[in-house]
């Protein structure tokens, strides 16, 4: 599955679409060079959530931010900092993911064996300064056969 975005306001509102279809328990990765739109993207998904808008941080010396004012908890995770750091690989996620929301992981690739079995991966491509193509792929079959982006 495939969108193009061609401003940060169409990236906002594909997290705004996608919001529309995640359940309680589900994990996103968000793969992607710096700055391919990843937060941006779960600025939009955040609002989607009903977060009030303007809230969403990158997590930066704390790898995981919390907001609890959506329609379930969201988890925003960036592991671009743990990459020299393997034996930080426990930062509590699997706490998020048990914990009944959505758990967002910028950078998962930094980190191996930090994911559960199952997830939905993002990726992120700038095809020009102002263009992003995102790919959707699905990992297990919790979310094969969902329909995520309209
Ligand atoms: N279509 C687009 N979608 C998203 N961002 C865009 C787009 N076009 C230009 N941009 C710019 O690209 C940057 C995206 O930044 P953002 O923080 O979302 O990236 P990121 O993938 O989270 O990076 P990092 O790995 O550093 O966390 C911003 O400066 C934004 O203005
Ligand atoms: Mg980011």
């Amino acid at each position: 599955m495939e969108a193009i975005s061609h401003s940060v306001e169409e990236t906002e509102q594909l997290g705004v679409e996608l919001a529309k279809s995640l359940r309680s328990g589900d994990v996103v990765t968000l793969i992607g060079e710096i700055g391919a739109g990843k937060t941006t993207f779960v600025r939009g998904l955040a609002l989607g959530l009903g977060v009030a808008a303007g809230s969403v941080a990158s997590p930066s010396f704390v790898l995981v931010r919390q907001y609890t004012s959506g329609r379930m908890p969201l988890y925003h995770a960036d592991l671009f900092r743990l990459e020299n750091l393997p034996q930080a690989a426990n930062v509590g996620l699997e706490e998020c993911y048990e914990a009944g929301g959505v758990t967002l992981i910028e950078w998962a690739n930094k980190v191996p064996g930090v994911l559960p079995e199952q997830f939905l991966e993002i990726r992120f491509e700038a095809m020009d300064p102002e263009s992003r193509r995102l790919t959707l792929q699905p990992h297990g079959p919790l979310y094969q056969g969902r329909k995520f982006l309209a």
